[in-house]
């Protein structure tokens, strides 16, 4: 058998579980005899041709480690001068027989792309916003509400000692699932995200009833992307983009406005934070380690079976996999029912 040549490639924010994935790559390669090259920093290292040979002694014990080992970036190759017409010959000029392309929607809808253009891709879905279909996870959630729970029940102790309002705002540019599951599991009492617009009086109400039942204090959990109702100072999104074309979260700093808007409307003293990129650092959580480690090793069998144009899911516990489309053509609605029981839960 002619031995393959397989390129990676991790593209837009990344979160923990990118390493684990690396590591099973290569592993699993390198038991087939394959060999593996990794283009660094996203779209850019396969435009640019910048890349390096991955091997075992690269790769060796990354698997717990955070980030990624060969750089990401948001770049979206289709819009880089000639991107298209590099991409290909930096392709060839590698003899690349298969890509594996880990990333979120932007990253994996040029993934598609370039499949259309007869590129031999296979893609495994990567966001701490867990928006992508057709899949029960994404890698990097898992440890992303992890992090943001800790840091939300954090945010109890400082609440009830200075019987205060405390915001935490969340990653989520516009899905709530981080939001909501992160919220839950760090008790906040109020949970606010994307897919539900915010009324400001309500939230309010929400206090001030809490206030009157002797819960002097109130943790909220809120997403980046939430849009308010009833709020006079006004959300500013200014029109700066990043590389992949989306607004800039931090022009409409959600929590500010929200910390402000509460203290005018309740009398109540209120703080914000940002967690921010906090929630994509540090190491992942076993499910991640693990989930990285069988998307990395499926997507090496795929490679050898010739299974190209699809993407590797988890639907319960089960890996399998579903055409590229299926992941980047819709998002993942946010379970409404889990909305529901989270306000119910959260309220009590
Ligand atoms: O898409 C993942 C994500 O973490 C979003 O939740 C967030 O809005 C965005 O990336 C932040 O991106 P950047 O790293 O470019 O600030």
């Amino acid at each position: 058998m002619k031995k393959m040549k397989i390129g990676v490639m991790t593209g837009g924010g990344d979160c923990p579980g990118l390493n684990a994935i690396i590591q099973a790559i290569v592993k699993k390669a390198n038991d087939y005899k394959f060999e593996v090259v990794g283009f660094l920093d996203g779209y850019t290292g396969l435009v640019e041709g910048n890349a390096k040979t991955l091997t075992v002694d690269d790769v060796n014990d990354i698997y717990q480690d955070g980030g990624t080992i060969i750089g990401t970036s948001g770049a979206n190759p289709f819009k880089l001068k000639d991107g298209q017409k590099k991409m290909l010959d930096t392709l060839e000029k590698f003899k690349i027989d298969v890509m594996i392309i880990v990333g979120g929607d932007g990253t994996l809808s040029s993934a598609k792309k370039l499949s259309g253009l007869g590129v031999n891709v296979i893609c495994i879905p990567k966001t701490i916003d867990n928006d992508l279909s057709s899949t029960d996870y994404c890698i990097g959630f898992q440890s992303a509400v992890e992090t943001a729970a800790e840091e939300i029940s954090r945010l109890q102790t400082t609440a009830k000692s200075h019987d205060r309002v405390m915001i935490a705002e969340l990653m989520g540019r516009s899905s709530g699932w981080l939001t909501l599951m992160s919220g839950l599991a760090g008790g906040a009492h109020i949970i606010l995200v994307p897919e539900k617009e915010v009324d400001i009086d309500k939230v309010c109400k929400i206090i001030k009833k809490r206030r009157k039942l002797g819960k002097t204090y109130t943790v909220i959990a809120a997403s980046e992307g939430i849009n308010l109702k009833n709020c006079d100072i006004p959300l500013v999104a200014s029109d700066e983009r990043d590389e992949s074309g989306n607004i800039r979260m931090v022009t409409r700093r959600v929590a500010e406005v929200l910390e402000k808007e509460i203290e005018k409307k309740t009398g109540i003293s209120t703080r914000s934070v940002v967690l921010g990129h906090v929630q994509r650092g540090g190491s992942p959580v076993a499910f991640d380690i693990n989930f990285g480690i069988r998307l990395g090793l499926s997507a090496v069998e795929m490679a050898k079976k010739k299974k190209f144009g699809y993407a590797v899911v988890i639907k319960g516990v089960k890996i399998s996999s579903v055409k590229i489309e299926d992941v980047v053509e819709k998002t993942k609605v946010l379970d409404k029912k889990l909305l529901k029981l989270a306000d119910f839960f959260s309220m009590m």
